[in-house]
């Protein structure tokens, strides 16, 4: 890749207005303002890798934020863009209009979607598609004459993003604190994680029923005729990439069937190929009532998200058209035409390149290589993944299976020292978590490279937890 033309100074002054004038998202508020946390400047990027303003190249093993699934810097993927913005840069989806780039992606995105499904309702992010199922699940219960029916029920450590409601069907507390959230209608039951919350000797099988029993006694408490939909994201992503244990979404799916419960399948990061399967839902044999998309549908280069609505809730909702009147939701962007130009291209890729193929066979290898590296680490208290999905899980005691105090951010550290290596892991929000979803292009090298400097880094911070006197293992 080129070396971009830059002078230190010009990296000062750009590094000193971003801190002047720019709130990130989840970053220390006065730390990057004051500059004691570090920033970076991110000028270009090529399949697997971006360059920043330093002129350093770093392999991308998070796809940015798990969403460049098809490779940064893709011809095909900006020569669609732009020729959609050259020949009607927007018009709006309301009241019966469309473009012919957005007709084409419904109807590609209804016949792959998993299930029965019938209608594509768009939006920019996670966040809003969730908030979309949301109403959408509301609209059902009011057309069914079903007032009461409106409560959500969420898993703690699911992540569904950080607008209000979306935000508070995320069960992690870091996203609730100071917000006064959650707000609404949310209920949230237990995580899917067998190491963490298996009890003594339980077997996954048996923690996947108690899971499920976990579930039907926080109906029986709140009421079935109360509980609108169930969502989950087929591996947890934020909260800690957790796949699922055996028979976990087959212990659950009675439960909802029982109490007709619609299931909302969280698809924004297992979607278009992560886990292996084109769908998340396939791995599991889940059939979405509601479905979210976002990240993997556009690649990330332009924001788009999905809600896909199956006949089963589609149904209801057309022949209480004349009631309910017209359905009083959406966005000025929704269905923009840039992001389904966008969209069209990145599945195209996907179908053509057999992401989900790539996925599951480097995924393989790539999952196979951690745990020959960090099985028995005695920093690492588990080693889990499925696809290109995967993550470590720093313990003090492997044995006994405690943590570290948070204060230690253990996680962060082993982060900062793959930087230091190049490559970027992601320290997840909520424990000490090292995670990896690299862009779905990936191929044998790149993974191997990813665990070698992975190993590097855990090392270096296994061996200077100990020289700091704060880990004895
Ligand atoms: C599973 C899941 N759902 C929803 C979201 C929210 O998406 P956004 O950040 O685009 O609002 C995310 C974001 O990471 C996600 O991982």
């Amino acid at each position: 890749m080129n070396q971009p033309v830059t002078t230190d100074d010009a990296l000062a002054m750009l590094s000193a207005m971003d801190r002047a004038s720019l709130i990130h998202p989840f970053t220390h508020l006065r730390g990057l303002a004051d500059g004691s946390i570090p920033n970076r400047v991110v000028d270009r990027g090529s399949g697997c890798r971006i360059v920043d303003r330093t002129g350093r190249t770093l392999l991308d093993g998070f796809a940015g934020l798990y969403c460049v699934n098809v490779g940064y810097g893709r011809a095909d993927m900006a020569d669609a863009i732009y020729r959609q913005a050259k020949d009607l840069g927007f018009y709006q989806s309301y009241a019966g209009h469309a473009t012919e780039a957005l007709i084409r992606l419904s109807a590609r995105l209804v016949a792959m979607a998993p299930g029965k499904a019938s209608k594509v309702c768009y939006g920019l992010s996670g966040s809003d598609a969730n908030e979309t199922n949301v109403k959408i699940a509301w609209l059902y219960n009011n057309a069914l004459g079903r007032p009461r029916k409106k409560k959500i029920v969420s898993r703690h450590r699911g992540y569904h993003g950080s607008t209000i409601f979306a935000g508070g069907l995320t069960g992690m507390s870091l996203y609730h604190e100071h917000f006064d959230m959650p707000l609404g209608p949310i209920r949230h039951t237990g995580a899917p994680h067998h190491w963490r919350a298996a009890l003594p000797g339980e077997t996954e099988a048996e923690f996947s029923s108690r899971r499920a029993r976990e579930l039907e006694e926080l109906i029986q408490i709140e009421g079935p005729d109360t509980i609108a939909a169930f969502i989950a994201e087929p591996v947890l992503g934020t909260g800690g990439l957790v796949p699922p244990p055996a028979g976990y979404f087959d212990a659950i799916r009675p439960v909802l069937e029982r109490h007709d419960i619609l299931l909302i399948v969280d698809e924004v990061v297992t979607g278009f190929g992560r886990t292996g399967k084109l769908f998340g839902s396939q791995m599991y044999g889940l059939e979405p009532d509601l479905m979210t998309l976002a990240k993997g549908l556009t690649s990330a280069y332009v924001p788009m998200s999905a809600s896909v609505v199956s006949e089963r809730v589609w149904s209801v909702l057309r022949d209480a058209s004349d009631t309910l009147g017209p359905f009083a939701h959406g966005y000025t962007y929704s269905g923009h035409p840039l992001g389904a130009a966008a969209a069209n291209v990145a599945l195209d890729i996907v179908e053509r390149e057999d992401l989900p193929g790539n996925a599951a066979r480097v995924g393989a290898s790539f999952n196979r290589q951690l745990h020959e590296a960090f099985d028995g680490h005695p920093l690492v208290g588990e080693v889990r993944g499925i696809g290109l999905m995967a993550a470590l899980e720093f313990v003090a005691d492997r044995r006994q299976r405690t943590f570290f105090a948070p204060g230690l951010k253990v996680g962060a550290r082993v982060s900062a020292a793959c930087l230091e290596g190049g490559l970027i892991a992601r320290a997840m929000p909520h424990g000490d978590i090292l995670g990896f979803s690299p862009p779905l292009v990936i191929g044998e090298e790149d993974v191997a490279e990813i665990v070698r400097i992975a190993k590097t880094a855990v090392d270096k911070v296994a061996d200077a937890l100990k020289a700091e006197g704060v880990w004895k293992p």
